[in-house]
């Protein structure tokens, strides 16, 4: 069986229900917006997020969901369905999840007002139905993820970043919201439980392998189904260059930062400064930090009884870091 089915297997049941639902809270009784939210819809991407709510709530609840587990699925996917909209907007990126990206089709403006919608209508679904306490959870990492995002902008324009910064971005922009799946599908079961803390942890350390592992995607030329080669085009550093400019000689370190900040639309240049990450070990570096972000992750897992979803979780951990796309 391919890895995701088996993965999925003990929340397909959830997973159905999930995508009804998630449909529904999107729906306008705007037609433009209509238009839009259905392109989305019909373009799902991996579902990891609520799959994570899932499976920890069935492996912390004798295999039982219940209607707060579905609605803080939906949430968690709706916001991060905003946040991919916004951040196509802020990268300048034209594809996603395969095809063209919201603004590459309907332009900011639109893209922008997108997102905004799908945001309110996520944190509207938690407050209509009074889950105040998921709706903490979610709200602390919507507000993480617009630090995180802004962080990396400031540190962009500088230029200065530390592997310490980097990993304060990855954990605000993305590690947050992972970690909100985890700790409200915890939630959503046992509110009062010491598991809400600890999977909210487990969700963290995912998500610090699950972005290292994007922003070595950036670094090959494998169909990830969203560009790959603009990082350093929009003058982002990730850990791969982080640690070259942290071992290079200064004439390197030089001339790497001078063609980040000085000749980041050069293609040519970009393949050559990609090329010497390479050859420095750039790569086989940021694998190793990401493969101990994983070995954290699991070793939280490991202190749970033995289980189906705690099985599919563990596939999960690893699929973060073997996935192709
Ligand atoms: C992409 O997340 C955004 C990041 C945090 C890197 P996913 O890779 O989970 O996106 P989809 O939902 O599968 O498209
Ligand atoms: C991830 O940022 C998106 C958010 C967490 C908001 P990236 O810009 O690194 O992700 P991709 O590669 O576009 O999916
Ligand atoms: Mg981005
Ligand atoms: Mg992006």
């Amino acid at each position: 069986m391919k890895i995701v089915s088996q993965i999925k297997e003990p929340v397909n049941h959830e997973m159905e229900i999930f995508e009804e639902k998630f449909r529904e809270a999107m729906s306008s009784k705007v037609a433009l917006l209509n238009r839009i939210t259905y392109y989305i819809v019909n373009r799902k991407g991996k579902q990891m997020r609520p799959m994570f709510v899932f499976l920890t709530a069935k492996m912390l609840n004798n295999g039982e969901v219940n209607e707060r587990t579905y609605r803080g699925a939906s949430v968690i996917e709706l916001i991060h369905t905003a946040t991919l909209v916004h951040d196509d907007v802020v990268d300048e990126s034209n594809k996603r999840r395969g095809f063209f990206s919201i603004n590459a089709l309907w332009k900011n403006k639109i893209a922008v007002l997108v997102g905004d919608y799908l945001l309110s209508k996520g944190l509207l679904l938690s407050i209509d139905n009074e889950d105040f306490d998921l709706l903490k959870i979610i709200s602390v990492a919507v507000r993480e993820m617009s630090e995180g995002e802004l962080l990396q902008i400031e540190k962009a324009r500088r230029l200065d970043i530390t592997e310490d910064v980097y990993y304060n971005i990855i954990r605000q922009k993305t590690a947050t919201l992972i970690a909100a799946c985890c700790s409200l599908g915890a939630c959503s079961v046992q509110p009062q439980s010491l598991d809400v803390e600890t999977f909210r942890k487990f969700g963290e350390l995912c998500g610090m392998a699950f972005q290292i592992k994007d922003d070595l995607f950036d670094y090959g030329d494998e169909k990830i189904g969203k560009p790959t080669g603009i990082d350093i085009k929009e003058q982002k550093m990730t850990l791969p260059l982080i640690h070259t400019l942290n071992i290079c000689s200064k004439s390197d370190k030089k001339w790497l930062i001078n063609s980040v900040k000085n000749h980041n639309k050069d293609k040519k240049r970009v393949k050559e400064v990609i090329a010497f990450v390479k050859d420095s070990g750039g790569l086989d570096y940021a694998v190793q930090k990401m493969l101990h972000f994983k070995e954290e992750a699991l070793k939280i897992l490991s202190t749970y009884p033995k289980s189906t979803y705690r099985d599919s979780l563990e596939l999960m951990v690893n699929y973060v870091v073997d996935r192709k796309k």
